[in-house]
């Protein structure tokens, strides 16, 4: 079972910072998973449209400057990084999820996917492109045919992971609440990995590992690899 950074190593340091990522690298994870919204047309690491949550500053992200959003502290003094300056940092050391939060996104993303592949040392294989937004995948496909795409949900489906493969997904990308039997079957019948999130404790670990889940993303990937070396399930 793959070990998957959720906002990096978010348990430790501030969430989608350089030194979150720099952490989970430093752990030895299998993955990176972050969260991209959009400033003046740039691919942007954070979560949230507001940035109140986890900067010094206030706003939208769609009405707020470039400029404006990098003299914030978005903790420890660091800044929200671009996209572009996260993968330069992991420059192909890992996997990279890369969630798609703001719609629109879809263009700014592949420009940045094509430096990644062209300038630094990626392959697809290394990077998943999600999103609760399943148009932005439809469209994000569209624009790039090898890209893999992760299909997130955060409610179980009466099709389980049908809506995936109508997406054309590599994987489901789905909320640990009702994550079974039935639905991980259907997914890996379908040729479908299975990611969960988020799984921060040892008994969901346990659980998920028996499951036969793929990837899990957590918020504390050195606890997750100490556990998973130790049941010599990695
Ligand atoms: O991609 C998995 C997970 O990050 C989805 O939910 O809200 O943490 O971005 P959220
Ligand atoms: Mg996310």
């Amino acid at each position: 079972m793959k070990v998957i950074a959720h906002r990096g190593a978010s348990g430790v340091a501030p969430e989608n910072t350089l030194n979150a990522f720099r952490l989970a690298l430093e752990s030895g994870v299998h993955g990176i998973e972050l969260d991209v919204q959009m400033v003046d047309g740039v691919a942007i690491v954070i979560h949230d449209r507001w940035i109140q949550k986890t900067t010094n500053g206030t706003g939208l992200t769609k009405e707020i400057s470039l400029e404006y959003l990098r003299t914030l502290d978005a903790g420890g003094g660091q800044k929200v990084p671009t996209l572009k300056e996260v993968l330069i940092l992991i420059n192909g050391g890992c996997i990279v999820n890369i969630e798609m939060k703001a719609p629109g996104c879809e263009l700014a993303v592949m420009a940045d996917i094509d430096y990644a592949l062209q300038e630094l040392n990626f392959s697809y294989d290394q990077l998943l492109v999600s999103s609760f937004n399943h148009f932005s995948l439809q469209t994000i496909k569209q624009l790039n045919q090898h890209l893999k795409l992760g299909a997130l949900t955060a409610a179980l489906p009466l099709g389980y992971a049908e809506f995936a493969s109508q997406l054309n997904a590599w994987s489901v990308n789905a909320c640990i609440d009702f994550v079974d039997r039935n639905f991980v079957d259907d997914a890996h019948a379908r040729g479908l990995e299975i990611w969960v999130y988020t799984v921060n404790q040892v008994e969901d670990i346990q659980a998920m590992l028996e499951l036969g889940v793929d990837a899990i993303f957590t918020d504390y990937p050195s606890r997750a690899l100490q556990y998973l070396n130790e049941a010599s399930a990695l």
